[in-house]
Protein backbone atom coordinates (compact mmCIF):
# COMPACT_ATOMS: atom_id res chain seq x y z
CA UNK A 1 0.00 0.00 0.00
CA UNK A 2 2.85 2.56 1.07
CA UNK A 3 4.74 0.81 -1.74
CA UNK A 4 2.16 2.23 -4.63
CA UNK A 5 0.95 5.31 -2.80
CA UNK A 6 5.21 6.18 -3.15
CA UNK A 7 5.49 4.94 -6.58
CA UNK A 8 2.34 7.47 -8.02
CA UNK A 9 4.39 10.15 -5.76
CA UNK A 10 7.73 9.39 -7.52
CA UNK A 11 5.58 9.16 -10.97
CA UNK A 12 4.14 12.24 -10.77
CA UNK A 13 7.37 13.90 -9.14
CA UNK A 14 9.11 12.77 -12.54
CA UNK A 15 6.19 14.38 -14.48
CA UNK A 16 6.21 17.40 -12.81
CA UNK A 17 9.91 17.81 -13.67
CA UNK A 18 9.57 16.93 -17.48
CA UNK A 19 6.79 19.95 -17.87
CA UNK A 20 9.78 22.31 -16.55
CA UNK A 21 12.21 20.59 -18.66
CA UNK A 22 10.29 21.01 -21.61
CA UNK A 23 9.77 24.96 -20.59
CA UNK A 24 6.98 26.45 -18.90
CA UNK A 25 5.88 28.86 -21.74
CA UNK A 26 5.03 25.45 -23.72
CA UNK A 27 2.41 25.11 -21.44
CA UNK A 28 1.32 28.47 -20.15
CA UNK A 29 0.65 30.47 -23.13
CA UNK A 30 -2.60 30.17 -25.24
CA UNK A 31 -1.55 29.96 -29.32
CA UNK A 32 -5.17 29.44 -30.00
CA UNK A 33 -6.22 32.67 -28.42
CA UNK A 34 -5.00 36.17 -29.99
CA UNK A 35 -2.85 38.14 -27.53
CA UNK A 36 -2.28 41.66 -26.41
CA UNK A 37 1.11 43.65 -27.67
CA UNK A 38 2.40 43.13 -24.02
CA UNK A 39 1.73 39.90 -24.08
CA UNK A 40 3.93 39.22 -27.23
CA UNK A 41 6.35 41.02 -25.92
CA UNK A 42 6.94 39.19 -22.71
CA UNK A 43 6.17 36.24 -24.74
CA UNK A 44 9.41 36.75 -26.73
CA UNK A 45 11.06 36.99 -24.21
CA UNK A 46 10.50 34.12 -22.82
CA UNK A 47 11.55 32.09 -26.29
CA UNK A 48 15.00 34.12 -25.79
CA UNK A 49 15.05 33.00 -21.80
CA UNK A 50 13.83 29.29 -22.39
CA UNK A 51 16.07 28.96 -25.43
CA UNK A 52 19.18 30.74 -25.26
CA UNK A 53 21.67 28.39 -27.64
CA UNK A 54 18.94 28.69 -30.35
CA UNK A 55 16.97 32.31 -30.06
CA UNK A 56 17.96 35.80 -29.80
CA UNK A 57 16.43 39.12 -30.32
CA UNK A 58 17.41 42.56 -32.14
CA UNK A 59 15.94 45.67 -32.07
CA UNK A 60 16.08 47.15 -35.55
CA UNK A 61 14.29 50.32 -35.19
CA UNK A 62 11.96 52.74 -33.43
CA UNK A 63 7.88 53.01 -34.46
CA UNK A 64 6.48 56.16 -35.01
CA UNK A 65 5.30 56.30 -31.05
CA UNK A 66 8.81 54.78 -30.44
CA UNK A 67 8.28 51.22 -29.66
CA UNK A 68 11.00 49.37 -30.12
CA UNK A 69 10.73 46.94 -33.36
CA UNK A 70 12.28 43.36 -32.24
CA UNK A 71 12.83 40.35 -34.17
CA UNK A 72 13.55 37.01 -33.27
CA UNK A 73 16.72 35.36 -34.57
CA UNK A 74 16.61 31.64 -34.58
CA UNK A 75 19.25 29.11 -35.62
CA UNK A 76 21.77 26.72 -34.78
CA UNK A 77 25.20 28.00 -34.40
CA UNK A 78 27.37 27.27 -37.12
CA UNK A 79 31.38 27.29 -38.11
CA UNK A 80 30.30 28.23 -41.66
CA UNK A 81 28.75 31.21 -42.64
CA UNK A 82 24.38 31.43 -42.68
CA UNK A 83 22.11 32.71 -44.99
CA UNK A 84 18.78 34.20 -44.25
CA UNK A 85 15.36 33.71 -43.78
CA UNK A 86 13.02 36.74 -43.15
CA UNK A 87 9.34 36.64 -41.98
CA UNK A 88 7.68 39.60 -40.75
CA UNK A 89 3.57 39.48 -39.45
CA UNK A 90 1.22 42.18 -38.56
CA UNK A 91 2.55 45.12 -41.08
CA UNK A 92 -1.50 45.61 -40.95
CA UNK A 93 -2.75 46.39 -37.58
CA UNK A 94 -6.21 44.63 -38.07
CA UNK A 95 -4.82 41.32 -39.39
CA UNK A 96 -4.64 39.50 -35.95
CA UNK A 97 -4.09 36.08 -37.37
CA UNK A 98 -0.43 37.09 -38.81
CA UNK A 99 1.10 37.46 -35.37
CA UNK A 100 -0.25 34.48 -34.51
CA UNK A 101 1.00 32.84 -37.28
CA UNK A 102 4.21 33.80 -36.78
CA UNK A 103 4.11 32.62 -33.15
CA UNK A 104 2.73 29.53 -34.35
CA UNK A 105 5.81 29.04 -36.29
CA UNK A 106 8.43 29.66 -33.71
CA UNK A 107 6.93 27.39 -31.57
CA UNK A 108 7.19 24.77 -34.30
CA UNK A 109 10.42 24.88 -35.05
CA UNK A 110 11.67 25.17 -31.63
CA UNK A 111 9.51 22.63 -30.89
CA UNK A 112 10.48 20.05 -33.47
CA UNK A 113 14.50 20.66 -34.37
CA UNK A 114 15.68 18.51 -31.79
CA UNK A 115 13.69 15.68 -33.29
CA UNK A 116 13.62 16.58 -36.96
CA UNK A 117 16.69 16.28 -38.64
CA UNK A 118 15.22 18.10 -41.89
CA UNK A 119 14.45 21.53 -39.30
CA UNK A 120 17.98 20.71 -37.25
CA UNK A 121 19.79 20.85 -40.91
CA UNK A 122 17.67 23.80 -41.92
CA UNK A 123 18.31 25.28 -38.51
CA UNK A 124 22.66 24.75 -38.89
CA UNK A 125 22.33 26.24 -42.75
CA UNK A 126 19.79 29.47 -41.96
CA UNK A 127 19.05 31.55 -39.31
CA UNK A 128 15.21 32.95 -39.50
CA UNK A 129 14.84 36.40 -38.67
CA UNK A 130 10.78 36.82 -37.66
CA UNK A 131 9.30 40.14 -36.35
CA UNK A 132 5.74 39.10 -34.96
CA UNK A 133 4.56 42.58 -35.08
CA UNK A 134 5.97 45.22 -37.07
CA UNK A 135 3.36 48.11 -37.23
CA UNK A 136 2.87 47.92 -33.21
CA UNK A 137 1.48 50.91 -32.69
CA UNK A 138 -1.73 50.26 -34.94
CA UNK A 139 -1.51 46.77 -33.48
CA UNK A 140 -1.93 48.25 -29.79
CA UNK A 141 -4.79 50.89 -31.62
CA UNK A 142 -6.82 47.78 -32.97
CA UNK A 143 -6.67 46.35 -29.23
CA UNK A 144 -7.84 49.84 -27.84
CA UNK A 145 -11.43 49.11 -28.24
CA UNK A 146 -14.18 47.89 -31.08
CA UNK A 147 -14.02 51.39 -32.54
CA UNK A 148 -10.52 50.74 -33.41
CA UNK A 149 -10.79 47.16 -34.33
CA UNK A 150 -10.29 47.41 -38.10
CA UNK A 151 -7.26 49.58 -38.05
CA UNK A 152 -5.08 49.21 -40.50
CA UNK A 153 -2.21 51.89 -41.05
CA UNK A 154 0.55 53.02 -38.76
CA UNK A 155 -0.89 56.22 -36.30
CA UNK A 156 1.59 59.10 -37.35
CA UNK A 157 -0.26 61.76 -38.12
CA UNK A 158 -1.33 63.61 -41.30
CA UNK A 159 -0.17 67.18 -42.35
CA UNK A 160 -1.84 70.62 -41.90
CA UNK A 161 -4.05 70.17 -44.90
CA UNK A 162 -5.24 66.34 -44.33
CA UNK A 163 -5.63 65.70 -40.67
CA UNK A 164 -6.80 61.65 -40.92
CA UNK A 165 -3.42 59.55 -39.31
CA UNK A 166 -1.54 56.41 -40.55
CA UNK A 167 -0.23 55.66 -43.43
CA UNK A 168 -0.55 52.24 -45.25
CA UNK A 169 2.98 50.99 -44.43
CA UNK A 170 2.85 48.13 -46.98
CA UNK A 171 2.86 51.10 -50.34
CA UNK A 172 5.27 53.20 -48.35
CA UNK A 173 8.59 51.40 -49.65
CA UNK A 174 10.97 52.21 -52.05
CA UNK A 175 9.11 49.81 -55.04
CA UNK A 176 7.76 51.75 -57.74
CA UNK A 177 6.25 54.02 -54.78
CA UNK A 178 3.13 56.17 -55.96
CA UNK A 179 2.76 54.56 -59.01
CA UNK A 180 -0.05 52.28 -58.92
CA UNK A 181 -2.96 51.06 -56.21
CA UNK A 182 -2.63 53.88 -54.14
CA UNK A 183 -4.18 56.99 -52.58
CA UNK A 184 -2.77 60.76 -52.04
CA UNK A 185 -5.65 61.22 -49.35
CA UNK A 186 -4.31 60.58 -46.23
CA UNK A 187 -7.84 59.66 -44.94
CA UNK A 188 -7.47 56.50 -47.45
CA UNK A 189 -7.12 52.89 -46.42
CA UNK A 190 -4.31 52.58 -48.84
CA UNK A 191 -2.44 55.79 -48.19
CA UNK A 192 1.10 55.33 -49.42
CA UNK A 193 2.39 58.18 -47.16
CA UNK A 194 4.08 61.86 -47.88
CA UNK A 195 7.20 60.39 -49.44
CA UNK A 196 9.29 56.77 -49.95
CA UNK A 197 9.95 55.44 -46.22
CA UNK A 198 7.81 58.48 -44.83
CA UNK A 199 7.44 55.65 -41.70
CA UNK A 200 9.94 54.26 -39.72
CA UNK A 201 8.64 51.26 -39.32
CA UNK A 202 9.05 50.90 -43.10
CA UNK A 203 12.51 52.44 -42.99
CA UNK A 204 13.33 50.30 -40.30
CA UNK A 205 12.65 47.24 -42.62
CA UNK A 206 14.52 48.72 -45.27
CA UNK A 207 17.53 49.51 -43.35
CA UNK A 208 17.81 45.48 -42.42
CA UNK A 209 17.13 44.44 -45.81
CA UNK A 210 19.75 46.46 -47.68
CA UNK A 211 22.22 45.78 -44.97
CA UNK A 212 21.69 42.13 -45.34
CA UNK A 213 20.75 42.17 -49.30
CA UNK A 214 23.23 39.57 -50.57
CA UNK A 215 22.04 37.03 -47.43
CA UNK A 216 18.71 36.56 -47.09
CA UNK A 217 17.39 33.99 -49.56
CA UNK A 218 13.96 34.27 -48.68
CA UNK A 219 11.39 37.16 -47.91
CA UNK A 220 7.77 36.42 -46.31
CA UNK A 221 4.90 38.77 -44.89
CA UNK A 222 2.32 37.72 -43.51
CA UNK A 223 -1.38 39.38 -43.99
CA UNK A 224 -4.97 38.66 -44.04
CA UNK A 225 -7.50 38.17 -45.50
CA UNK A 226 -7.75 36.04 -49.13
CA UNK A 227 -5.94 32.54 -49.02
CA UNK A 228 -3.68 33.68 -51.63
CA UNK A 229 0.24 33.49 -52.09
CA UNK A 230 1.24 36.58 -54.01
CA UNK A 231 4.31 36.94 -56.03
CA UNK A 232 6.23 40.23 -56.77
CA UNK A 233 5.23 42.57 -58.66
CA UNK A 234 1.98 44.70 -57.55
CA UNK A 235 2.78 46.57 -60.78
CA UNK A 236 1.07 45.01 -63.88
CA UNK A 237 3.79 46.15 -66.33
CA UNK A 238 7.05 44.67 -64.69
CA UNK A 239 8.03 41.13 -63.91
CA UNK A 240 10.48 39.03 -61.92
CA UNK A 241 13.31 37.53 -63.98
CA UNK A 242 12.48 34.21 -61.99
CA UNK A 243 8.41 34.48 -62.31
CA UNK A 244 8.65 30.64 -63.32
CA UNK A 245 10.45 29.78 -60.71
CA UNK A 246 8.68 31.89 -57.96
CA UNK A 247 4.78 30.49 -59.67
CA UNK A 248 6.06 27.16 -59.16
CA UNK A 249 7.06 27.19 -55.35
CA UNK A 250 4.09 29.44 -54.51
CA UNK A 251 2.09 26.72 -56.49
CA UNK A 252 3.69 23.77 -54.82
CA UNK A 253 3.27 25.49 -51.08
CA UNK A 254 -0.79 25.78 -51.89
CA UNK A 255 -0.73 22.32 -52.49
CA UNK A 256 0.95 21.77 -48.98
CA UNK A 257 -1.38 24.03 -47.28
CA UNK A 258 -4.47 22.07 -48.93
CA UNK A 259 -3.19 18.92 -47.92
CA UNK A 260 -3.45 19.91 -44.17
CA UNK A 261 -7.45 20.79 -43.93
CA UNK A 262 -8.91 21.04 -47.45
CA UNK A 263 -8.37 24.85 -48.10
CA UNK A 264 -7.28 26.42 -51.67
CA UNK A 265 -4.80 28.85 -51.75
CA UNK A 266 -4.67 30.81 -54.98
CA UNK A 267 -1.37 31.97 -56.34
CA UNK A 268 0.02 34.53 -58.68
CA UNK A 269 1.05 38.24 -58.42
CA UNK A 270 -1.84 40.72 -57.18
CA UNK A 271 -2.64 42.14 -60.43
CA UNK A 272 -3.33 38.76 -61.59
CA UNK A 273 -5.29 37.34 -58.60
CA UNK A 274 -5.87 40.32 -56.57
CA UNK A 275 -5.08 43.98 -57.52
CA UNK A 276 -2.27 45.95 -58.45
CA UNK A 277 0.01 48.04 -56.29
CA UNK A 278 3.15 49.31 -55.88
CA UNK A 279 5.06 50.58 -52.45
CA UNK A 280 5.48 46.95 -51.14
CA UNK A 281 7.83 45.52 -49.02
CA UNK A 282 7.31 41.95 -50.94
CA UNK A 283 8.03 44.32 -54.38
CA UNK A 284 10.64 45.99 -52.73
CA UNK A 285 12.64 42.88 -51.49
CA UNK A 286 12.81 41.50 -54.68
CA UNK A 287 13.89 44.55 -56.25
CA UNK A 288 17.02 44.93 -54.28
CA UNK A 289 18.01 40.94 -55.45
CA UNK A 290 16.23 39.09 -53.11
CA UNK A 291 15.35 35.94 -54.80
CA UNK A 292 12.25 34.64 -53.15
CA UNK A 293 9.60 37.10 -52.15
CA UNK A 294 6.18 36.22 -51.18
CA UNK A 295 3.07 37.90 -49.32
CA UNK A 296 0.75 35.16 -47.53
CA UNK A 297 -2.96 36.43 -47.42
CA UNK A 298 -4.25 33.79 -44.87
CA UNK A 299 -8.05 32.55 -44.25
CA UNK A 300 -10.39 33.13 -44.88
CA UNK A 301 -12.31 34.49 -48.28
CA UNK A 302 -14.41 37.42 -46.34
CA UNK A 303 -16.89 35.41 -43.86
CA UNK A 304 -15.09 36.57 -41.03
CA UNK A 305 -12.46 38.46 -42.36
CA UNK A 306 -10.17 40.76 -40.29
CA UNK A 307 -12.39 39.35 -37.47
CA UNK A 308 -11.40 35.13 -37.91
CA UNK A 309 -12.61 34.06 -34.88
CA UNK A 310 -10.40 32.23 -32.45
CA UNK A 311 -10.89 28.67 -32.67
CA UNK A 312 -9.87 28.81 -36.58
CA UNK A 313 -6.68 30.35 -35.06
CA UNK A 314 -4.99 26.73 -34.89
CA UNK A 315 -6.06 25.50 -38.36
CA UNK A 316 -5.49 28.32 -40.21
CA UNK A 317 -1.65 28.34 -38.85
CA UNK A 318 -1.12 24.75 -39.06
CA UNK A 319 -1.86 24.86 -42.66
CA UNK A 320 0.02 28.08 -43.10
CA UNK A 321 3.50 26.35 -41.41
CA UNK A 322 3.65 24.01 -44.02
CA UNK A 323 2.75 26.29 -46.70
CA UNK A 324 5.43 28.06 -45.31
CA UNK A 325 7.88 25.29 -45.03
CA UNK A 326 7.82 24.00 -48.32
CA UNK A 327 9.09 27.18 -49.95
CA UNK A 328 12.03 27.47 -47.01
CA UNK A 329 12.60 23.49 -48.05
CA UNK A 330 12.64 24.16 -51.73
CA UNK A 331 14.94 27.47 -51.11
CA UNK A 332 17.22 25.56 -48.47
CA UNK A 333 17.60 22.66 -50.59
CA UNK A 334 18.32 24.43 -53.94
CA UNK A 335 21.36 26.38 -51.86
CA UNK A 336 22.74 23.88 -49.91
CA UNK A 337 21.06 19.55 -51.00
CA UNK A 338 22.06 20.84 -54.43
CA UNK A 339 24.68 22.52 -53.80
CA UNK A 340 26.33 19.88 -52.11
CA UNK A 341 25.11 17.17 -54.93
CA UNK A 342 27.07 19.01 -57.93
CA UNK A 343 30.01 18.92 -55.76
CA UNK A 344 30.14 15.43 -54.90
CA UNK A 345 29.80 15.11 -58.58
CA UNK A 346 32.51 17.19 -59.25
CA UNK A 347 34.97 15.40 -57.29
CA UNK A 348 33.73 11.51 -58.56
CA UNK A 349 34.68 13.21 -62.32
CA UNK A 350 37.81 14.53 -61.44
CA UNK A 351 38.68 11.38 -59.64
CA UNK A 352 37.43 9.53 -62.78
CA UNK A 353 39.25 12.21 -64.87
CA UNK A 354 42.59 11.10 -62.83
CA UNK A 355 42.12 7.72 -62.92
CA UNK A 356 41.92 7.96 -66.89
CA UNK A 357 44.34 10.48 -66.77
CA UNK A 358 47.18 8.21 -65.23
CA UNK A 359 46.21 5.34 -67.50
CA UNK A 360 47.01 6.97 -70.05
CA UNK A 361 50.61 8.03 -69.29
CA UNK A 362 50.63 3.87 -68.42
C1 LIG B 1 13.92 49.98 -26.21
O1 LIG B 1 15.11 49.27 -26.02
C2 LIG B 1 16.08 49.97 -25.28
C3 LIG B 1 17.34 49.15 -25.32
O2 LIG B 1 17.13 47.84 -24.91
C4 LIG B 1 15.55 50.21 -23.87
O3 LIG B 1 16.51 50.93 -23.12
C5 LIG B 1 14.25 50.99 -23.95
O4 LIG B 1 13.69 51.13 -22.66
C6 LIG B 1 13.26 50.31 -24.87
N1 LIG B 1 12.13 51.15 -25.08
C7 LIG B 1 10.88 50.75 -24.98
C8 LIG B 1 9.82 51.76 -25.24
O5 LIG B 1 10.58 49.60 -24.69
C1 LIG C 1 -18.73 47.84 -28.60
O1 LIG C 1 -18.63 47.71 -27.22
C2 LIG C 1 -19.72 48.25 -26.50
C3 LIG C 1 -19.41 48.23 -25.02
O2 LIG C 1 -18.70 47.07 -24.67
C4 LIG C 1 -20.98 47.49 -26.86
O3 LIG C 1 -22.11 48.02 -26.18
C5 LIG C 1 -21.21 47.60 -28.34
O4 LIG C 1 -22.31 46.82 -28.76
C6 LIG C 1 -19.96 47.14 -29.13
N1 LIG C 1 -20.15 47.44 -30.51
C7 LIG C 1 -19.87 46.55 -31.46
C8 LIG C 1 -20.08 47.03 -32.86
O5 LIG C 1 -19.48 45.42 -31.23
C1 LIG D 1 1.25 49.39 -68.40
O1 LIG D 1 1.55 49.51 -69.77
C2 LIG D 1 0.46 49.89 -70.59
C3 LIG D 1 0.90 49.86 -72.06
O2 LIG D 1 2.09 50.57 -72.22
C4 LIG D 1 -0.01 51.28 -70.17
O3 LIG D 1 -1.11 51.68 -70.95
C5 LIG D 1 -0.39 51.24 -68.70
O4 LIG D 1 -0.73 52.53 -68.25
C6 LIG D 1 0.74 50.70 -67.85
N1 LIG D 1 0.28 50.52 -66.52
C7 LIG D 1 0.75 51.23 -65.50
C8 LIG D 1 0.12 50.96 -64.16
O5 LIG D 1 1.67 52.02 -65.57
ZN1 LIG E 1 -2.54 43.22 -45.16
Amino acid sequence: MLGSVLAVLLILTLQTHDRAVEGLEQWAYDYTKYHTMDEISEWMKTMERDYPDVVSSIIYGNTYEKRNITLLKIGLSSTDPKKMIWMDCGIHAREWIAPAFCQHFVKEILGSYKTDPKIDEMLRHLDFYITPVLNMDGYVYSWKDNTTRLWRKTRSPGTDTCTCFGTDLNRNFYANWGMVGISRNCCSEIYNGLSPLSEPEAQAVTDFLSANRDNILCFLTIHSYGQLILLPYGHPNITAPNQDELMKVGLAAAEAIKAVHGMDYTVGTPPKVLYPNSGSSRDFARLIGIPFSFTFELRDKGQYGFLLPEDQIQPTCEEAYQGALSIITYIHDKSYVRAAASSIAATLWSIVLAVWLSCATV
